[in-house]
C-alpha cells in the first residue's frame, strides 16, 4: 500500500490517477484494453469527434521523423451519433473515466456536439479541440485566433450549462499562448490541454514532393516535449489556478514528472503507446515511484513545483 495521494482534478472532475490517453492516439480505447484495464489509468480521452462521419485526409497520413512522427489524419471518425451509440456504452462498461473530445468546423458545430452530449451521464469532462492542424486552412484552427477561440468555448459553455468541465485544447503554434488561454478561461473553460501537435512537413526525397497526402501534418513524440514543457510553464506562471492537461512526447515517468513540475495537473500519453501498448500503465507506475522516491505525499504537491522559488542556503 502506498502513502501517495495520486488523485487529481480538472475543474470539478476528479480522477484517481493522472495518466490519460491522448486524444486521437487510442480512439475509444478498445485496442489498448487488450493490454490493460482502462479503469486503471486516470482517464480515456477519446478521438475528437465531429458531427458527421468523416473519412479524413488522403494517404499517406503518417511519417516518421527524428524523435517523433507526423500525422495528417484529418479528424477521421464515425460522427457523433455513432460515437454516442457505440463508444460511450463501451467505455462505461469498462468503468473508464471518459473525457469526450469534440471538433468542429464552425462555432455552431461545436455547440451542436455539446448539445448531443449534454445530459449523458458518465462523462467526466469535455475536451474542446480547437487546435487540430490537419484542416483545410489555417483559418479553421480556432486556437490560433483569440477571438475565434473565445467564441467556440462560449458557445459550448452556453450549450452545456455549468456542470460539465470544459478543457480547451490549444495549439503551441501561436505567438502569445497565454493570451489565448486567458480568453478561453474568460469564455468558460475550466482547464486547458497543452499541447496539440506542432505543424510540420516532410519532403519525399525520391519524388521531391510533400510526403503526406495532406502536405502538412502534426508533429508529436519526444521531439516536441520541450515545447510542451515551455507552454505548460508559461501558462501555469500566468494562470496558476488553471488546471492543465499536459501532453507532448511523454515516454516515461520522468517525462510525465517534467510536465507536472511545469504545471500540469494530469498528463496524456499518445505517441509512446504506438510503439508500446503498455506505455500508459508503465509510465503511471514509474511516475508514482518517482514521486514517492522524491518524498512527495501527494501528486498535488508536485504540480507546478518548478515555479517555486529556490530555497537558499543560509549557512
Ligand atoms: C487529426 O485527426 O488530424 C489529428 C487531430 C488533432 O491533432 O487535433
Amino acid at each position: 500500500m502506498t502513502a501517495l495521494d495520486f488523485s487529481t482534478t480538472l475543474g470539478n472532475a476528479w480522477f484517481p490517477a493522472p495518466i490519460f490517453t491522448a486524444s486521437g492516439c487510442a480512439s475509444s480505447g478498445r485496442e489498448l484494453a487488450q493490454f490493460f484495464d482502462l479503469n486503471s489509468i486516470g482517464g480515456v480521452v477519446t478521438k475528437s469527434v465531429m458531427s458527421k462521419q468523416r473519412h479524413g485526409r488522403p494517404t499517406p497520413r503518417m511519417a516518421e521523423t527524428p524523435s517523433g512522427m507526423l500525422n495528417s489524419i484529418g479528424l477521421q471518425g464515425p460522427g457523433i451519433d455513432a460515437f454516442i451509440a457505440k463508444d460511450i456504452p463501451y467505455l462505461l462498461e469498462q468503468k473508464a473515466r471518459i473525457i469526450v473530445s469534440i471538433a468542429g468546423e464552425t462555432v455552431e458545430e461545436y455547440a451542436t456536439l455539446a448539445r448531443k452530449l449534454r445530459g449523458i451521464s458518465g462523462i467526466s469532462a469535455l475536451e474542446v479541440n480547437i487546435s487540430c492542424p490537419n484542416v483545410e486552412n489555417r483559418g479553421l484552427v480556432f486556437a490560433c485566433d483569440p477571438d475565434a477561440s473565445r467564441r467556440v468555448i462560449d458557445g459550448v459553455r452556453r450549450t452545456i450549462g455549468g456542470e460539465l468541465p470544459i478543457i480547451a485544447k490549444l495549439s503551441p503554434d501561436v505567438t502569445d499562448l497565454v493570451h489565448i488561454a486567458r480568453g478561453v478561461v474568460d469564455a468558460g473553460a475550466d482547464a486547458v490541454a497543452l499541447i496539440n501537435t506542432v505543424l510540420g512537413m516532410v519532403i519525399n526525397i525520391q519524388t521531391l514532393r510533400p510526403h503526406l497526402g495532406g502536405k502538412t501534418g502534426g508533429l508529436s513524440g519526444p521531439a516536441i516535449r520541450p515545447i510542451a514543457v515551455r507552454a505548460i510553464y508559461q501558462v501555469h506562471a500566468a494562470l496558476p489556478k488553471l488546471p492543465i492537461l499536459g501532453m507532448g512526447g511523454v515516454a516515461c515517468g520522468r517525462d510525465a514528472l517534467e510536465l507536472i513540475a511545469a504545471g500540469a495537473s494530469a498528463v496524456s500519453v499518445g505517441t509512446a503507446s504506438f510503439g508500446n501498448p503498455t506505455a500508459l500503465p508503465t509510465i503511471q507506475n514509474e511516475l508514482m515511484e518517482l514521486l514517492i522516491a522524491k518524498g512527495f505525499s501527494s501528486l498535488r504537491d508536485a504540480i507546478g513545483y518548478a515555479h517555486r522559488p529556490e530555497e537558499t542556503d543560509d549557512n
